[in-house]
């Protein structure tokens, strides 16, 4: 998960409502609005879904007054995410009742979890996809349009979307994401990913690459590349034979142009190496900051999760990030109150958090999903007050570190991507730094500045959230 300030997330990304630069509202056809939910691969297979429909006809459209079809690309990942769908679900009913020939379709994670049992729990529900059936729906959608309930969600082992070249939703024009695999072969036993995305897969290099130039070549300055699990990427190309790993994507990426930013996630402590550590090190380019899940300091609960590392594991890639790259921000996310957890337990969570000094961490109350290891194997046995009060520790101890760790940076020069006005005042911009951080600065009279151009930025000042700075020399 990318982009968010220092913040608890309990939940996952409220929908958000996307129109692409294709077409506007004047567009004549039938018209789609589309909301998403959930990680950064779902907005992301949001913009393949755009590019699918558009080609067949189909414009993209903000009111959902004005769309024929409605969709909403779900997260399964933890309860709450599934119940804001269905309250979002019987608000857009109530519309389809004033406008029968409204399309409603559900797509993603949620869709391929519940199958076609979701047409019979949320009637007026057209269409059900799951993420790797989205080349059929224009079929869908003609079956539905005459008035069958439609319905794909079978997984594929190949599927990559490799070709379809997406329709940038919602951009800045600044920073693009693009997913380089699918799927996820890890059986984290709280994880409802394995079920809902299928097996893992890796995009062709070739493609990538070809897109991230393109982006670049169309103006971006910033891509990430996403997968569940970006350090297992592996590809062999069938001509050459050669096998492609994440640390040679890395550099076939950085050197498309010093002037493009990489950034990735996510990645597993298991899976990260030190090839692609020096490969970070070797680019300026390639941004200082890693994700790093760590779900618990708690070696029996790691174990209990599936992680397949211990806290002396996870612990000992921190200080090797470190001796590498010095300057490299982590981040984490972590589960509280998982199946059995102990004070003791909690503790050791709160200890690995003080012992990596996370820039920003992604914290979770432990929601059990039907169908996982955990659901079948163990039970969810802490309260959820207990969850509660141990996630509010963990948030508190997460903010003290932000600021310390904000507090080091002051007096530090960084080179800035900026993104546009800080959310207070157009008098000045706010960007981020190679570590991720959100960094406010003064606008300066007459320059030639603009969203995305890179400046260089000392930080004066922080909150846990934000440095702010200003402009010490043009990049
Ligand atoms: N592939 C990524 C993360 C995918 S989901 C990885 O392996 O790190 C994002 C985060 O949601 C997970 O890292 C985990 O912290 C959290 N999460 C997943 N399942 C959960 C559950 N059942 N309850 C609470 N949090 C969960
Ligand atoms: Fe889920 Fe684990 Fe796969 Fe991440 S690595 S998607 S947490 S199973
Ligand atoms: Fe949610 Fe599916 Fe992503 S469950 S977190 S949208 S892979």
């Amino acid at each position: 998960m990318l982009n968010f300030a220092n913040k608890t997330i309990d939940e996952t990304r409220q929908g958000e409502a996307y129109a692409g630069e294709l077409a506007t509202d004047a567009t004549p056809g039938k018209r789609f609005y589309i909301e998403s939910y959930g990680c950064q691969m779902n907005f992301s297979d949001s913009e393949i879904i755009a590019s699918i429909l558009h080609t067949e006809g189909f414009g993209p459209t903000r009111n959902v007054e004005d769309a024929d079809l409605i969709f909403l690309n779900t997260c399964s990942i933890r309860e709450k995410a599934e119940q804001t769908v269905r309250k979002r679900l019987t608000e857009f009913k109530k519309i389809k009742k004033q406008k029968p020939s409204l399309l409603i379709g559900v797509l993603g994670c949620m869709a391929e979890r519940l199958k076609s049992k979701l047409l019979e729990e949320e009637k007026l529900v057209d269409i059900v996809v799951g993420p790797d059936a989205y080349r059929s729906l224009p079929q869908l959608i003609d079956e539905a349009d005459s008035g069958t309930k439609a319905v794909n969600v079978l997984l594929s082992r190949e599927e990559t979307y490799a070709d379809i070249s997406p329709v940038r939703l919602n951009s800045n024009g600044i920073n693009a994401f693009v997913s380089i695999m699918r799927g996820c072969n890890n059986m984290c036993a709280f994880c409802v990913v394995p079920f809902t995305r299928g097996r893992e897969r890796s995009r062709d290099d070739a493609s990538i690459v070809a897109e991230c130039k393109d982006l670049f070549e169309q103006g971006y300055k910033e891509v990430t590349l996403l997968g569940q699990n970006v350090d297992s990427y592996y590809w062999v190309d069938p001509k050459t034979n050669h096998p492609v790993d994440f640390a040679m994507l890395l550099e076939k990426v950085a050197q498309i142009s010093p002037s493009l930013r990489i950034r990735f996630s996510t990645s597993h402590p298991k899976d990260i190496t030190d090839k692609v550590l020096h490969t970070m090190k070797a680019h300026a380019n390639i941004c200082k900051y890693i994700h790093l899940p760590v779900q618990s300091g708690s070696t029996r609960i790691l174990q209990l999760m599936n992680r397949t590392y211990t806290r002396e594991w996870y612990m000992a890639k921190v200080k090797r990030i470190k001796e590498i790259m010095p300057d490299c921000a982590i981040s984490a996310d972590i589960i509280t109150g998982f199946c059995t957890e102990t004070e003791q337990d909690h503790e050791d969570t709160l200890d690995i958090m003080r012992q990596s000094e996370y820039e920003y961490s992604y914290m979770f109350a432990y929601s059990e999903r039907p169908g996982t290891l955990a659901a079948k194997r163990y039970t969810d046995d802490v309260p959820e007050e207990v969850k509660k009060r141990r996630l509010d520790e963990i948030v508190k101890l997460q903010n003290s570190l932000s600021l310390e760790t904000n507090k080091k940076d002051i007096g530090k020069v960084f080179e800035v991507l900026i993104e546009g006005n800080s959310k207070k005042s157009d008098q000045q911009w706010m960007g981020r730094n190679s570590q991720n951080k959100v960094m406010v600065f003064d606008k300066i009279e007459n320059s030639l500045l603009e969203s995305g151009s890179f400046v260089h930025v000392m930080a004066e000042s922080c909150t846990q959230g934000t440095l702010i700075g200003k402009i010490v020399n043009l990049s």
